[in-house]
Formats: structure tokens, C-alpha cells, sequence
């Protein structure tokens, strides 16, 4: 592609210094011919100087020696050396014209010097014998030997001056030649470059475009023609080696997800099953405790009663616990039971089946208004009021604040629910989701609560996550795909307050 480029360039290059030379060439042939031109209007001038010097000579002799007679004889006699030295000049690059000159000045130079002067002078002592010499003398024989100088002169210009004008059309013809040549070369060399671009150049560009976009669409096996040894290659190499990698990536992720699929179903189906098989052998240590209990604990000292309260107590927690794994091992199995739901209406459930503990903290819980989403309504209030209930339970105020918004992002609604309680150190904030995780262990609970959140939230195809300090308060966010809303859906203005 390069080395096209630059040859093309070189032709049109070398086109035009071709061009450049022959019209300097026929430039030149035509000044050459006009200087010839010239040289003989010069010699013409000469010429008839020399001859106004012989008539002068005549007609002063022959009138007698009247001095104005005289006069074109010494106006031709002031004016011939300057015109002599423009005809040698004008001639100078012509050889044989140059000698001619200098040889015409020389015989004008012997005209005057050696016939002229003395005639004149003749013919101011002795007009007779002036007028009888004039008739006979050798003036006009030098005058007609100088026009025949003129003549042999003339005649080399003249050749000379046809020469150039012929080497000066025919090298006109050369130039347009060359202009017309370069003309159809540059053309051409146009023509077929646009070929060549079109055939090797935006080919295989386009077939990377279009390997692009199908691997856009999803379809990452596509690939682009990469044997070429140039930069097309060069893409259509790096094209085909990120196709392959996001290929292998794509394989690899389905594969870890599946893995991850088989030992989550693995692991819900290991609790479902633990839990279930341990509930008969609890129950057999519950009844034979209550009836420990009930029947013998009279008969028992302090620290038997001591014992048997941490068995009852350790029975219940274990039946909370078996409860717990079990309720979480079942959450986000099946299809979902979406339908529209205003979230306003769940909130309000969920804050009724906490209006014990809402009471009783003397809590109070806002909400902005919300919108309704397509969700799994029973699924989504737990996650509410489980999130409600960490709100009100990890709070050493007094008068806890909750408060319940949501906002429209691209592609997701946003819920949020803000306390002013105990806080969060954020390198705890992943942790916390995990099944049977706590911080501190003050407060009742197993731990499961975020841990079904986020099952809930991730079988919507939503995301769930916590914000906050220690001391500072928390904000729990979790998100529900917009595709689950619609714009009718959006909630009404003014935020609304739910008072405890
Ligand atoms: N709003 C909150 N403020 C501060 N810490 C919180 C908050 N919510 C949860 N946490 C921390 O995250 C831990 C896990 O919460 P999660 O709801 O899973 O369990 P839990 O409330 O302790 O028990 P469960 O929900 O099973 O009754 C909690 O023990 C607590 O340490
Ligand atoms: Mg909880």
C-alpha cells in the first residue's frame, strides 16, 4: 500500500519534471529565435547607416561642398559604432554571424578612415578633383562589398532564426506530448489505484466491519482474512486474536457459571436436606427437655437448673437456625411470581408486620414515594422488611429513623433504606451478605436475613449493597431492572411519611 502510494507519487513527480523541461526547452527556442530577429533589424540598421554614409559623401561632393550635404553622412557617422556594438552583441552566440559583424564593422571603420575622411576634406580644397575621383573612386565598390557583408550576415541569422523556430514548435509539441502523456499516465495510475484501494484496501476493511458486528451481536466464532503480510494483515490478525480471546473468556465464564449453578443447587440441596434431617433428632432432644423440665426439675440443684435452661435455650436456637437454613435454601428456586406491584403498598405491609417493634423502639420510618415494579410481591416485602428490621434492630438511638426512597437510573430503579443507626465498617460491607454472618454479637438473630436479600434481589436480576461508617448510619441499596417498570408506573410527587 505504502510502496503504491509512493510509486504513484514518483510518476506524477517525474511527469511533471518531464513537462517542466520541455516547455523550458521551447522557452528558450523562442527567445533564441527572436534574438535572431533582432540581430537582423540591428544589422538592417547598420546597414543603412553605411549606406547614409556613402550618399552623404556623394551628394556633399556633388553639390559642391555644401555643408548641409553633409548632414546624414555625420549624423550616420555619430550613430554606426553603437549600433555596431548592438549587432555584435545580439549575434555573440552565433559564431560565424559574430565574425561577419566584426568583419562589417572593420570595413565601416576602413570606409570612414580611410575614403571618407580624405574625400571630404578632397572636397573642401579641390571640388573638381573631388568630383572627378567620386565617379571613379572606390567608395561605392567598399559600400557594395560591406552590403554584401550584410547579406552573407543576414542570411546566417535568418537560418539560425528558422532553426530555433523549428526546434521551438517541435519541442511546444514535445511538451504537449509529454502534458498529454502525463495526462492519460496520471489517469490511469489513478484509475487503477482506485482499484487497487477498492480491492485490497476497503475489502478487507469491510470484511472487519463486518466481523465486528457480528461479533457485536454476539456471534464471537466470526473472523477476518489475516494471510496478508501488510497492515490489513496486521488488523485483521489483531481482529482475529480479540474474537478468540473473548471467545475463550465467553466459554470460560459459561463454564465457571455452570460450576457455580451445580455447587449452589449442591449447596442449597446440602442444606435442604441437613436441615430437614436434623429437625427429628431436635425434636426428640426438645420433648425429652420439656419433660426434664416439667417432671424433674424440682429434683434438680442449681446448677442442673443452670444445665437444663442452657439446653432449652441451645433447642431454640437450633430451631431457629434449622428454620433459617431451610427458608434460605427455598428462596430463589422456581420461576418467579412477577406482577406489577407498587412498592408503596409493600412498605406498607412490611412496616405492619413490624409495627410491634416499630412501637416499641418508638422508631420513625419515612419513605419518598415509589414506584411500581414488576416483582415477585411476597419475595420483594422480605426483603423490605428484613432490611427494615436490621434498621430498627442495629440502632442503640432512642427514636430510630428509617427512611425509604427511590430513584431511576439507566436500565434500573434504585431503592434505598437509610438509618441513623449503629453503622457499617465498610470492610465488612461484602461479608455481611454471606449466610449466617454477623458483626458483634449483641443482637438476636442468626444472621441469614442480607443473605436471603440477596438471593431475592439477584433472582430479579437486580444487585444489592451496603454504604456507611461506623457511628454514622447505613444505607442499604438494592436494585430492580427498569424493564420491570413503566413510565404510568413512575410514583406521585410529594414524599410521603409513614409515621410509627
Ligand atoms: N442496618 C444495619 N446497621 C448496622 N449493621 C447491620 C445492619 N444490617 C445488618 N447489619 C449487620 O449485618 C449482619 C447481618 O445481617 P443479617 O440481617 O443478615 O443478620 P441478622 O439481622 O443478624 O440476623 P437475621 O436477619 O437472621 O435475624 C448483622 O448481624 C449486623 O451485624
Ligand atoms: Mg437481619
Amino acid at each position: 500500500m505504502v510502496v503504491a502510494s509512493g510509486a504513484f507519487a514518483l510518476l506524477i513527480a517525474a511527469v511533471f519534471v518531464l513537462l517542466v523541461f520541455a516547455i523550458r526547452g521551447q522557452r528558450d527556442s523562442a527567445n533564441r529565435a527572436i534574438r535572431a530577429q533582432e540581430a537582423i533589424s540591428a544589422g538592417n540598421k547598420l546597414e543603412k547607416l553605411a549606406i547614409d554614409l556613402e550618399t552623404g559623401v556623394r551628394g556633399y561632393v556633388a553639390s559642391g561642398a555644401k555643408p548641409v550635404f553633409l548632414e546624414p553622412y555625420s549624423a550616420a557617422r555619430q550613430a554606426y559604432p553603437a549600433q555596431a556594438r548592438e549587432l555584435e552583441a545580439l549575434v555573440r552566440d552565433n559564431p560565424a554571424a559574430s565574425a561577419t559583424a566584426q568583419k562589417i564593422t572593420g570595413s565601416i571603420n576602413d570606409y570612414v578612415d580611410l575614403y571618407s575622411i580624405p574625400m571630404i576634406s578632397l572636397a573642401n580644397d579641390k571640388i573638381d578633383v573631388a568630383r572627378s575621383v567620386i565617379v571613379n573612386g572606390t567608395g561605392p565598390q567598399r559600400i557594395q562589398a560591406i552590403r554584401g557583408q550584410f547579406q552573407q550576415l543576414f542570411n546566417s541569422e535568418r537560418a539560425l532564426a528558422d532553426k530555433r523556430t523549428s526546434q521551438a514548435s517541435s519541442r511546444a509539441s514535445v511538451a504537449v506530448g509529454f502534458g498529454i502523456g502525463g495526462l492519460v499516465i496520471g489517469l490511469s495510475a489513478v484509475l487503477v489505484l482506485a482499484i487497487y484501494l477498492a480491492r485490497s484496501v476497503v475489502r478487507p476493511v469491510r470484511e472487519v466491519a463486518a466481523g465486528a458486528e457480528r461479533v457485536a451481536h454476539g456471534d464471537l466464532s466470526a473472523r477476518a482474512p489475516d494471510q496478508r503480510s501488510d497492515e490489513l494483515g496486521d488488523l485483521g490478525r489483531a481482529f482475529n486474536t480479540m474474537a478468540a480471546s473473548l471467545e475463550h473468556s465467553r466459554d470460560e465464564v459459561a463454564a465457571r457459571t455452570a460450576e457455580l449453578e451445580r455447587s449452589n443447587a449442591e449447596l442449597d440441596q446440602f442444606a435442604a436436606v441437613t436441615s430437614h434431617d436434623l429437625k427429628e433428632p431436635l425434636q426428640t432432644v426438645t420433648v425429652f427437655a420439656g419433660l426434664l423440665d416439667r417432671d424433674y426439675r424440682e429434683l434438680l440443684d442449681d446448677s442442673g437448673k443452670t444445665f437444663l435452661d442452657s439446653i432449652l435455650a441451645g433447642t431454640d436456637r437450633m430451631r431457629t437456625l434449622i428454620r433459617d437454613l431451610l427458608e434460605y435454601s427455598r428462596v430463589g428456586h422456581g420461576e418467579l411470581q412477577r406482577e406489577p406491584v407498587p412498592m408503596d403498598e409493600l412498605l406498607d405491609r412490611a412496616r405492619d408486620n413490624l409495627a410491634g417493634r416499630i412501637a416499641e423502639k418508638s422508631a420513625t420510618l419515612t419513605s419518598d414515594p415509589l414506584p411500581t415494579v414488576d416483582v415477585d410481591p411476597k419475595q420483594l416485602c422480605q426483603v423490605l422488611q428484613n432490611l427494615l428490621s436490621n434498621a430498627l434492630k442495629f440502632s442503640d438511638d432512642d427514636a430510630p429513623e428509617v427512611h425509604v426512597s427511590a430513584a431511576l437510573f439507566p436500565g434500573e430503579w434504585r431503592f434505598s433504606v437509610r438509618d441513623n443507626g449503629i453503622g457499617i465498617d465498610p470492610r465488612q460491607a461484602e461479608r455481611i451478605f454471606q449466610p449466617f454472618a454477623r458483626l458483634g454479637a449483641s443482637k438476636e438473630g442468626t444472621g441469614i436475613g442480607l443473605a436471603i436479600c440477596q438471593k431475592i434481589v439477584e433472582h430479579h436480576g437486580g444487585r444489592i449493597w451496603v454504604e456507611g461508617r461506623p457511628g454514622s448510619g447505613s444505607v442499604f441499596h438494592f436494585t430492580i431492572p427498569d424493564s420491570a417498570s413503566t413510565e404510568d408506573r413512575r410514583p406521585a410527587t410529594a414524599p410521603a411519611g409513614v409515621g410509627a
